[in-house]
């Protein structure tokens, strides 16, 4: 089959990268042209293990093309999709709909043929009716349906939940595109990947659901470590207590710093804001969203306390800077909101990440950046660790307690053994269990 993926962001590259590597000859659009001139040399614009030989095999079996030119692999394809952001709106929270509606009429104007127009970006319920009304007013004649496929991978992992996904979320009414999309995913629906075939609405409320649900979950073992630690509890014992339990799960419930990246915090605000405007108020959601703002600071504050409740003057390691590992995504990252207060407190910051140090340069100020992890302690009052990056879970720990000024160390993510840093002769603090 031919598809178009309009966006070759994180979602539409891996999306494109994967349905080529499935027989498909996919053609990924991009409006930025540093990005396909990039994609066209075999750069990756982002980092996703993986990624760039899967990009690299399809390219030279023929079957992935890159352009910024819409018209051509749209009127070719028998299905498009959008893959576009939905970034938060500036002010009020609702989902930015714009490079959607864009790439609708981009694609209203480009179609021949019966074509199936997929909306894979995270977008309200209801968008799929107006990316209909936006075709069918450009081009009254066209042959086209409207499906919402809502897309579930995470970045870092993005290629295996690609393609050996939970499920397949397939929202449309029109039986013809049911069949198209059936065949697109075949590969994956033959492995055994349950397809699920919902109306439109209910299919883009799958997605913004889903998400809520899993802020919710991580939300609530945050809260439950804010407990376990007044209590003298061990967060980390909790959640292995209750996910045990079938209904819960052990997953989403590591306690830690707070929800970022790009997704849960704008989706979690989209659906508060949707569920608002429809007179059906989502309170666990706003809460969760009010919760987890909150932490962030509070992480900083728990640093600023280790540091005798003062850090002017002092310099405070940071180790691992994006919202997760394996990514060099920085959007909404917890370290942005921490270093932030950090340096309001007065402190000095060095911070090191493996892969997004880059994109962080663009979106903080006044912060050094270190080479690797025993140059970021090196001379540090304390260190935190904010992302649970490979590399940092078997530190020389030796030698970063001889580099640091102080042997402070604040884990918000729970990667060391109080008892081993205690042994070691280091302060160190973590996240809902007892201090050593
Ligand atoms: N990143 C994730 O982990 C993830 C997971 C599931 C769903 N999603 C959703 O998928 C969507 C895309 O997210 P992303 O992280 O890939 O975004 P991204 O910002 O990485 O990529 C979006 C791309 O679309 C391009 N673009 C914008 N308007 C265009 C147009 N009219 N024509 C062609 N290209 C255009 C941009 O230049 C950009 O390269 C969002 O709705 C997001 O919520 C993201």
């Amino acid at each position: 089959m031919r598809v178009a993926m309009i966006g070759s962001g994180y979602v539409g590259l891996v999306s494109g990268a994967c349905f080529a590597d499935f027989g498909h000859v996919v053609t990924c659009v991009d409006t930025d042209p540093a990005k396909i001139d990039a994609l066209k040399r075999g750069v990756m614009p982002i980092y996703e293990p993986g990624l760039a030989e899967l990009v690299a095999k399809n390219v030279e079996e023929g079957r992935l093309f890159f352009t910024t030119d819409l018209a051509g692999p749209v009127a070719e394809a028998e299905s498009v999709f959008i893959a576009v952001g939905t970034p938060s709106r500036r002010g009020d929270g609702h989902a930015d709909l714009s490079y959607v509606h864009q790439a609708a009429r981009d694609i209203a104007a480009a179609i021949t043929g019966y074509t199936v127009v997929v909306t894979k970006s995270t977008v309200p319920v209801g968008t799929g009716d107006e990316v209909e009304r936006i075709i069918r007013e450009a081009r009254p004649d066209a042959e086209f349906a409207v499906v919402s496929n809502p897309e579930f991978l995470r970045e870092g992992a993005a290629i295996s939940d690609f393609k050996r996904p939970d499920r397949i979320v397939i929202g449309t009414e029109d039986a013809r595109a049911r069949e198209v999309m059936t065949e697109l995913y075949r590969p994956l629906y033959l492995n055994q990947s349950p397809l699920v075939m919902v109306g439109r609405r209910t299919a883009e409320l799958i997605k913004y659901a889903g998400n809520a649900f899993l802020a919710t979950k991580i939300t609530f073992i945050n809260e439950i470590a804010d407990l376990c630690e007044k209590v003298g509890a061990n967060v980390q014992e909790v959640a292995r207590g209750i996910g045990l339990d079938n209904r819960i799960g052990s997953k989403f419930l590591h306690a830690g710093p707070g929800y970022g990246g790009s997704c849960f915090p704008k989706d979690t605000l989209a659906l508060m804001k949707t569920a608002q405007d429809y007179d059906a108020p989502t309170r666990i959601v706003e809460t969760v969203v009010a919760v987890n703002d909150q932490r962030k600071r509070a992480m900083a504050r728990k640093i600023i306390a280790v540091c005798d409740g003062n850090v002017r003057g002092k310099r405070i390691a940071i180790l691992g800077l994006t919202f997760k590992p394996n990514t060099d995504d920085m959007r909404e990252a917890p370290s942005l909101a921490i270093i932030t207060a950090l340096q309001d407190a007065g402190a000095t910051v060095t911070a090191y990440d493996p892969e997004g140090m880059e994109q962080a340069r663009t979106m903080l100020g006044g912060v050094e950046y270190a080479t690797d992890p025993y140059t970021c302690a090196k001379d540090a009052d304390a260190l935190a660790i904010v992302t649970e990056w490979d590399a940092f879970r078997a530190l020389d720990l030796d030698r970063i307690k001889t580099t640091m000024k102080a042997p402070v160390v604040i884990d918000l993510r729970n990667i060391y053994r109080p008892e081993d840093m205690s042994r070691r002769g280091f302060t160190y603090v973590s996240v809902g269990r007892l201090n050593s």
